[in-house]
């Protein structure tokens, strides 16, 4: 399948089967994160793959709207950058999710995009916060994103370029 086609059919998976992820499949999908262009090739971006039930119960009560899918995942990458390393860490991190996001479509892994930066929980506690001391991260890291992923329930409908978007683009001037 074309790159284009694959970005097209690409969608945000929320629901899925119980069924657990292929390891070798979860390990391509942290490969190409890790390959994801970084500023200054720093390469401040790390992960943390979190498949205990209980856990992933807990990143779900990270935010207190958008992050309920972690509950039935199959797991979670916890995107974190090193901010002793690079000031450009939201850049680096979202450029792994993109990256993952696309592999995992490519493997027919559903993945969902979770923010955590600049969110809250439902108690009014920093999502970040809440991320870093469940996960005992350092307190040098900052949590991007988390990616939540398993075997979609049902697949998503492609997106369509011809009706969207088109008049976002500018040619030589705005
Ligand atoms: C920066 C960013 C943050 C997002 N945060 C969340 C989130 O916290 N929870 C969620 O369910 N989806 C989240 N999403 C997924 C978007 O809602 C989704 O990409 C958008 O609705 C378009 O749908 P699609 O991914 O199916 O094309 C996020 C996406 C991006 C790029």
């Amino acid at each position: 399948m074309d790159l284009l086609q694959l970005m097209k059919n690409r969608r945000s998976i929320r629901n899925y089967t119980n069924d657990k992820i292929p390891s070798d499949k979860l390990e391509l999908i942290l490969q190409a994160g890790l390959l994801a262009p970084s500023s200054k090739n720093i390469r401040p971006v790390e992960f943390i793959t979190v498949e205990d039930r209980e856990t992933l119960k807990q990143l779900a009560q990270s935010k207190s709207f958008g992050s309920g899918m972690l509950k039935d995942a199959a797991c979670a990458i916890v995107v974190i950058g090193d901010t002793r390393k690079e000031d450009a860490w939201v850049e680096d991190c979202s450029a792994a999710m993109g990256y993952m996001l696309l592999m995992a479509e490519s493997l027919g892994i559903g993945a969902c995009w979770v923010q955590e930066r600049l969110r809250k929980n439902a108690f009014g506690k920093d999502s970040g916060a809440f991320v870093k001391e469940l996960l005992d991260i350092p307190e040098y890291y900052e949590v991007e994103a988390l990616l939540s992923l398993g075997i979609p329930e049902k697949k998503g409908e492609p997106r369509s370029w011809e009706t969207e978007e088109t008049g976002k683009i500018h040619r030589e001037r705005f």
